[in-house]
């Protein structure tokens, strides 16, 4: 498929997914407003992938790495088993003013324990088993999220990587800095015999990994 082609036909699919409710679009509304990198939140396509996905695996604990605004989380907490918790982790302190506000309107303020700091340091103290992992943050730091988290996931788990075709610089132009980061990260997750993965065209690439 044509690059036209693929936009088109990934435009028409978001056109036929289930839209957000009033929350979501404040929320996106506001992050538009109010920040200076608003391409950064899920957003209602991928937010509905990630929702769905929770609601289907009903995870009694889900982590997630790199929270931004909190639209993701939103849509993962929607997804917990019944008194499950979604652990969050965002390094920017400016950011929790909004994520707490939305999290409060969405009445999810019980179900999700936010972690204002790096999250390099704060997944070691984490002392969890996880159903779901959703790792957004650093792209430059996936391998190591990867690698800190695959073992705190349960087995039959689902973890979900953000941003795996890198604006599409992982087949234009393989040859670019960050492009050869992230095709070696993609390619040692397809060699792991730990795990299987489908590698999907949603956004900025995403990869759904189940852990064997
Ligand atoms: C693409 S955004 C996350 C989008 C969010 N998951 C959503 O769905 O709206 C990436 C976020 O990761 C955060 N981040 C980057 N490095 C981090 C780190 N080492 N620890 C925690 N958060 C980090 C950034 O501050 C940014 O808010």
């Amino acid at each position: 498929m044509d690059k036209l082609l693929l936009n088109d036909a990934l435009k028409y699919c978001a056109d036929h997914t289930s839209g957000q409710d009033d929350v979501l679009r404040a929320l996106e509304h506001e992050t538009h407003l109010t920040t200076v990198t608003p391409q950064m939140i899920a957003g209602p396509y991928q937010g509905r992938l990630l929702q769905m996905l929770s609601q289907l695996i009903r995870p009694r604990r889900a982590l997630e790495i790199g929270t931004f605004t909190g639209y993701a989380a939103i849509c993962i907490a929607k997804g917990l088993a019944e008194n499950g918790i979604l652990d969050t982790i965002e390094i920017n302190p400016e950011r929790e003013g909004i994520i707490r506000k939305y999290l409060s309107l969405a009445q999810l303020e019980d179900h999700v324990r936010l972690h204002i700091g790096n999250a390099l340091g704060i997944i070691p103290d984490l002392n969890e088993r996880y159903q779901l992992i959703f790792i957004d943050a650093g792209k430059k730091d996936n391998a190591t999220y990867y690698k800190m988290t695959i073992d705190l996931l349960t087995p039959g788990g689902l973890m979900m990587i953000d941003n795996v075709l890198w604006g599409g610089k992982v087949v234009q132009d393989p040859n670019e800095k960050d492009a050869i980061h992230i095709r070696k990260f993609n390619e040692m997750i397809a060699d792991d015999p730990r795990v299987e993965c489908v590698m999907l065209p949603v956004r900025d690439g995403m990869t759904l990994i189940r852990k064997n």
